[in-house]
């Protein structure tokens, strides 16, 4: 992180822009918005080298795929981030949030606590719900064979038995079963193998098969999961931060959400939300500062020109330092590095892409 804070500032004293070798490959790290507006549209292939780790760990999820795959995902996956789904999903954030306020509630007046604990779980727990039943469903099984998972490692060579014994050793519930048939009705071949056995242990074990058979199911439910909730996690915990840090901002947001709710507990909507325009300042300000996803890779193919003069030649790596981004004094000005959530209230930004937590253009983020 130091590295990259400290190519973000030296990007910041040459105009946005600077470079520097990993072994043979040239790399450019970026913090001038005129310039990850051209390049994040022009650019939509990730750098292969940087993210094998990440495409090791998470395979081709549509955040790390291809272009051609991950066109064809983002498609798919698009629909269900509409407002309007996403406000019919009210209910769970809701539900969720009350649980980590309990939760929390129990730590007041102790001193000191690490938070990041209860706001993983949290944020993890949301979106499970969230994704689509399946995915949540999906999880419930896996979660709720860890159980299972103990008894299976003193028999590692059942392999892939073993995530057999796993799920049906620990969970034949209802959800799961139904689960797996809507999966089942996807994937006939692996229809075929069960109904020759159908009992609903043997339905519920395919589904974990299913998980390390089917990539694509995979890729899918651990994006969700890693971009998801790692995220918001991190926005969280460091707005919580920020609030305790800055306690007369703290009395403002607790001043707007008195204004709002008053005393009463009822269930938060989505209308109340728009009303909260001093806490969204407040979330973008801790977004800005500490964005969860400091830097995005791009690579280039073809020679690309700058608005700046500056032309990017083909196979460069391209990193738009978002960290740098935040703090690029010619755009935030001079105290570019406080905490200042007024600025969000300001009326729009001088340029779009300087402030790009979720990145910027068509392969942002989807959540
Ligand atoms: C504060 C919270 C979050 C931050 C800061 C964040 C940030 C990002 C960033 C920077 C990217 C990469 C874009 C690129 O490489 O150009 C991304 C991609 C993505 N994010 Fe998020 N994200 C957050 C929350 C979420 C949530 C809650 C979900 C879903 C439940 C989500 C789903 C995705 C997906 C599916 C992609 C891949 C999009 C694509 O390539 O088409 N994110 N996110």
């Amino acid at each position: 992180m130091q590295a990259l804070q400290n190519l973000g500032r030296t990007s910041n004293e040459h105009d946005g822009l600077t470079s520097f070798w990993v072994a043979n490959r040239l790399l450019v790290s970026m913090t001038d918005p005129k310039a990850i507006e051209v390049v994040s549209k022009a650019c939509l292939d990730k750098d292969e080298f940087l993210i094998k780790y990440m495409r090791t760990a998470i395979g081709n999820g549509s955040i790390f795929a291809p272009v051609n795959i991950w066109h064809l995902r983002r498609k798919i996956n698009a629909p269900f981030f509409s407002r309007k789904n996403l406000d019919q999903l009210m209910p769970v954030f809701d539900a969720k949030s009350s649980i980590m306020a309990d939760l929390l509630r129990t730590e007041a007046g102790g001193g000191d606590f690490p938070i990041w604990r209860y706001v993983t779980t949290f944020t993890f727990d949301t979106v499970c719900e969230n994704s689509n039943n399946e995915l949540s469903h999906f999880i419930d099984v896996v979660i709720q064979s860890s159980g299972g998972l103990e008894k299976g490692y003193s028999n590692m060579e059942l392999r892939e038995e073993l995530l057999v014994f796993m799920v049906a050793g620990s969970d034949t519930s209802a959800t799961a079963v139904s689960y797996t048939a809507v999966l089942l009705s996807r994937y006939p071949a692996v229809q075929d193998k069960v109904y020759q056995d159908d009992t609903s242990a043997t339905a519920v074990s395919y589904t974990a098969v299913l998980l390390f058979r089917y990539p694509d199911v995979q890729d899918k439910l651990l994006v969700f999961m890693v971009a998801g909730s790692d995220t918001s996690a991190t926005a969280v915990s460091y707005t919580a931060v920020l609030l305790f840090r800055y306690p007369d901002v703290q009395d403002k947001v607790y001043q707007e959400i008195q204004e709002v709710f008053g005393e009463s507990d009822r269930a938060v909507t989505a209308e109340d939300l728009l009303k909260l325009t001093y806490l969204e300042a407040v979330i973008k300000e801790s977004l800005r500062l500490y964005p969860p996803v400091p830097i995005v890779v791009r690579e280039v193919h073809e020679d690309i020109l700058l608005p700046s003069g500056t032309t990017l030649v083909d196979e460069t790596t391209v990193m738009f330092n978002i960290w740098g981004t935040h703090r690029n004094p010619a755009y935030w000005g001079p105290d570019a590095e406080e905490f200042r959530p007024e600025r969000f209230l300001q009326g729009p930004l001088p340029h779009p892409a300087m402030f790009v937590p979720f990145s910027y253009s068509v392969r942002n983020c989807l959540g």
